[in-house]
């Protein structure tokens, strides 16, 4: 396909090639293999064909972010529990909480009732939101940082024998722990991370050690792991896959009956995240960013040897050393907190090592470079970074780990991808710099509108709330799960 992007035509005839191959495959998809009150669905992939049987969301086998749902509230407001093990405390928070964050509060603006029960921390001054049916119950953690779950659930009890019980309870990972969660009917479970997923990674960490380093046994212990959680994760009554790889683990591996494993993608703040080209000029002039670099390549995150720093780190290295035109036209900027920030600097003046950013200068940041890449090892839920990334109108590359190619880069219009080694990632690399900024605006242009329609906080949140009111106790409720 690469091929076909050399000049505009090109790329046109490549786009209409994909979307036919596209609307072919899901033709061909629904007749064969699902039943056939799914044909004709208003999928915003275009598929409209006007049928009338509704679809049962319970069972919807694709994310729910492809269908589209009323941007008004519904009339009936939902009291919801959501347990977190941390609030997000501000930039250092990682994708749980910030999935935690951005959900519940869209949910809040949306006018329900939120119930968030977390853990206190010493460190920071808890944020205070304009709020007030965004209600915080606070404890102390557990040595081991967990939520305190007697603590919790006592808490949870006396909010729920009040005249006004919750409809719906809603717990990121294992923040209510399964020993509690049992015998709760109308509870989702999100998944941000699951053993078998992570197998992937210990892979991955096994095939890069150095002959010098000790081996851990991670590799071995994770089979046991993921036993383990198929056994406990039966009780949990809904679960929520934040990626399409692990709606199908939960499915297939853990045997989760269909109609409580839903896809829900993960959706970043668009009011914040989105193209400004301006911004995104002044960002490099503050930086001093010579008119002569002709790529700009941006990083986010922590920068840790787990999310692939090293590996990245190796390749630009050798690359610089072997072509001294790529070192010229080429400038990296790495925005983030970690012991790789200060490896990056050696590479040199093309290494602009930020630190980390604010919010505001991290939507800043996307627009100032031509493409994103997250050399991540970790196949563990779906990264926020390359969302942030595609709602600012840039393409991707990233490691070709499932839950990345099964949702987000799910073909070469929307960027690209490599294997976790150094000869691969320098390859794509030097895809990306041959390609130049042309076909990079061009395929941004595609990332973006695909992420408008899949990857908003408002889509998520609408989502979830239209699960939340499926799932939530009373009687009429089955409506809400007609599509
Ligand atoms: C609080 O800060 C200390 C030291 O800086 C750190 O070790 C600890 O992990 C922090 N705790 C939380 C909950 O962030
Ligand atoms: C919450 O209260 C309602 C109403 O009394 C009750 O039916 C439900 O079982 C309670 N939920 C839990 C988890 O205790
Ligand atoms: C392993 O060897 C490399 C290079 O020979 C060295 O830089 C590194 O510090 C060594 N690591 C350990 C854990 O000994
Ligand atoms: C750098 O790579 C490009 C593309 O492969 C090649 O055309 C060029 O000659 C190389 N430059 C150097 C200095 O090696």
């Amino acid at each position: 396909m690469a091929s076909c992007f050399h000049g505009y035509r090109g790329f046109c005839t490549a786009l209409v090639l994909v979307s036919v191959l596209y609307y072919v495959s899901i033709l061909y998809w629904s007749h064969a293999s699902v039943p056939s009150y799914f044909r004709g669905t208003r999928l915003e992939s275009g598929i409209g064909m006007g049928s009338n049987h509704p679809i049962d969301l319970l069972t919807f086998p694709l994310a729910w972010n492809h269908l589209s749902f009323p941007s008004n509230p519904p009339q009936k407001l939902l009291k919801i529990a959501l347990f977190v093990k941390k609030w997000p405390d501000g930039r250092q928070a990682g994708g749980l909480e910030r999935h935690a964050l951005t959900l519940h509060l869209a949910l809040a603006k949306r006018g329900h009732e939120l119930h968030v029960f977390t853990t206190s921390s010493s460190n920071f001054s808890f944020p205070k939101y304009p709020y007030e049916n965004l209600r915080f119950h606070l404890s102390k953690p557990t040595g081991a940082g967990y939520l305190d779950q007697a603590l919790v659930w006592e808490q949870f009890v006396a909010q729920n024998s009040t005249h006004n019980p919750f409809d719906v309870v809603h717990t990121e990972s294992v923040s209510l722990r399964h020993t509690r969660s049992k015998n709760v009917p109308n509870l989702a479970v999100s998944w941000h991370g699951i053993a078998y997923e992570s197998i992937h990674s210990d892979i991955i960490q096994e095939l890069l050690r150095a002959p010098n380093e000790t081996q851990t046994n991670q590799l071995t212990e994770r089979g046991a792991k993921v036993v383990e959680e198929i056994k406990f994760f039966q009780k949990y009554a809904h679960h929520v896959a934040t990626s399409d790889h692990v709606g199908d683990i939960l499915k297939r591996i853990y045997m989760i009956p269909e109609n409580r494993v839903h896809v829900i993608l993960n959706g970043v703040d668009e009011d914040v995240f989105k193209p400004d080209n301006e911004k995104g000029q002044n960002f490099r002039l503050n930086l001093g960013i010579p008119g002569s670099k002709s790529l700009i390549i941006g990083m986010a995150g922590r920068l840790v040897k787990d999310k692939g720093h090293p590996l990245m780190f190796e390749a630009l290295k050798q690359i610089f050393a072997e072509n001294s035109t790529f070192k010229e036209t080429v400038a990296v900027l790495v925005a983030g907190d970690g012991p790789w920030g200060a490896r990056y600097k050696e590479l040199g003046p093309n290494l602009f090592v930020l630190g980390p950013l604010q919010t505001g200068q991290l939507a800043r940041f996307y627009n100032a470079i031509d493409i994103f890449i997250n050399p991540t090892l970790r196949a563990q839920g779906l990264d926020h970074t390359l969302l942030e990334a595609v709602l600012s109108g840039k393409p991707l590359m990233a490691t070709k780990l499932a839950s990345i190619t099964g949702s987000v880069i799910t073909g070469t219009e929307y960027g690209y991808t490599f294997s976790p080694t150094v000869d691969s990632l320098k390859k794509g690399l030097y895809e990306v710099w041959k390609d130049g900024r042309g076909v990079l605006e061009k395929k941004g242009k595609v990332v973006r509108e695909r992420g408008m329609k899949l990857f908003t906080a408002t889509k998520m949140a609408t989502a979830y709330e239209r699960l939340f009111l499926c799932i939530s106790n009373g009687e009429k409720n089955h409506d809400y799960c007609k599509y």
